[in-house]
């Protein structure tokens, strides 16, 4: 029999159950969204370290030709960097038409490239290497020499898979106004839905701090504005990087621009620098020289495989400046096996004694190591605790792994 008591009880259950699958509902809302928000727009599994291979621009800039991308892959084979890792050889601005076809797709230029790009992504497969191709998120490419993107994603996206293309460098230029973050991920979603695994390097020169919202729309973000041939320029761009180590991981990299050596403007050993901090930064490594004819000395620097073995360790965990005392540097960051990568830099122009404490590299303080030296390739003979300390000539440095012994 239903009594008054009953009835009320019943009414107040069905109260509490109809709250309960409200609240269900508005809580499995908030979370869906919120996974949505965080979820990666790009899911290529591209980038699980940093990209290397190499790039026409800081050398040839718009005398890019069909032959200069062949010989430049030749050369990366004949010279063994292909098997070292570098495996993108990457066309920058200036390879298309002035205008689209009739269709609107766009064209390579007739006189410089002139079999095609699917031509060339062919031969340099052939070659087992990688092909990477540029475009603008805007109406124009900074050399203003081709159409940009905007408004053409889909297009363009599809038109470099059909090209076999495996990279796409993005640029900023001729941007409209529109935010960054509005006009990258248009090409995220155009690149997904293309059909073919293309790495998406994001050029927006750090201007909107990309490493905040880069990893859900690229695979890296340029950090800093164009780097040039000497050693301001390039310190420079290694500090602005630096900044956002935090946002660093497998699949999305911050980006200090491209590598300067083999191009003049550096000394040998400010451009050991260079190779140092860029590979325990985890930048991609791609080599902006005239890979054709390079000197002994610049491919010793860009082919030591201990300092890519560095960039390359699967944790990539971005390095930081741990301690700065005036002009001396002490760069750590962790590698697998409880190992750590160290770069000390002498950015004055007198030698100093630098000095790399435990406590600051992230090692208990009487942890007992063994220390590799990169660029001498020597093991140090003592073990060493608590500390190491080496003498650093100027614009110069120091880059050891040291490994914990246990
Ligand atoms: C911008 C980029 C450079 C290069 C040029 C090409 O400046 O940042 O890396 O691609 O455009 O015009």
């Amino acid at each position: 029999m239903v009594t008054r008591s009953n009835l009320l009880c019943i009414l107040v259950l069905m109260v509490i159950v109809g709250l309960e699958s409200v609240s269900a509902s508005v809580y499995n809302e908030n979370m869906e969204s919120l996974v949505k928000a965080r979820r990666s727009l790009l899911n290529n599994g591209l980038g699980n370290t940093p990209p290397m291979g190499w790039n026409s621009w800081n050398y040839f800039y718009c005398d890019v030709t069909e032959k200069v991308i062949r010989e430049s892959a030749d050369a990366l084979v004949t010279t063994g960097l292909d098997k070292l890792g570098y495996k993108y050889v990457n066309i920058d601005d200036c390879w298309a038409e002035q205008t689209r076809d009739k269709k609107g797709y766009l064209v390579a230029n007739r006189t410089t490239f002139p079999s095609g790009i699917r031509a060339l992504a062919d031969y340099v497969h052939s070659k087992g290497l990688k092909l990477g191709i540029y475009s603008d998120a805007g109406e124009y490419t900074c050399s203003h020499r081709m159409p940009g993107s905007l408004g053409n994603e889909e297009k363009d996206a599809k038109t470099f898979a059909e090209w076999h293309i495996d990279y796409l460098k993005y640029d900023n230029c001729y941007n409209t106004g529109l935010k960054p973050m509005e006009r990258y991920p248009i090409m995220t979603r155009a690149l997904m839905k293309a059909g073919r695994p293309i790495f998406f390097s994001l050029c927006e020169w750090g201007d909107m701090h990309p490493a905040l919202w880069g990893s859900r729309v690229g695979n890296s973000w340029r950090t800093t504005d164009d780097i040039t041939r000497n050693w301001d320029s390039m310190v420079s761009r290694a500090d602005q990087n630096e900044v956002y180590a935090e946002y660093a991981r497998p699949g999305g990299w911050n980006d200090p621009d491209m590598l300067e050596i083999g191009n003049g403007g550096m000394t040998y050993d400010e451009n050991v620098v260079h190779f140092s901090i860029w590979a325990i930064s985890k930048a991609p490594l791609l080599i902006g020289c005239d890979v054709r004819n390079m000197t002994k000395e610049t491919f010793e620097i860009i082919s030591n495989k201990e300092v890519i073995a560095v960039n390359q360790d699967r944790l990539g965990i971005q390095a930081k400046k741990v301690r700065m005392e005036g002009s001396a540097e002490v760069w750590a960051g962790p590698l697998s096996g409880y190992r750590v990568a160290i770069v000390l830099v002498n950015r004055s122009i007198l030698p100093a004694n630098i000095t790399a404490h435990w406590d600051d590299i992230g090692l208990p303080p009487n942890t007992e190591v063994i220390a590799r030296d990169l660029w001498k390739h020597r093991t140090l003979k003592k073990r060493l605790v608590g500390s190491l300390t080496e003498v650093v000539y100027p614009h110069a440095c120091r880059m050891y792994v040291l490994k914990p012994v246990f």
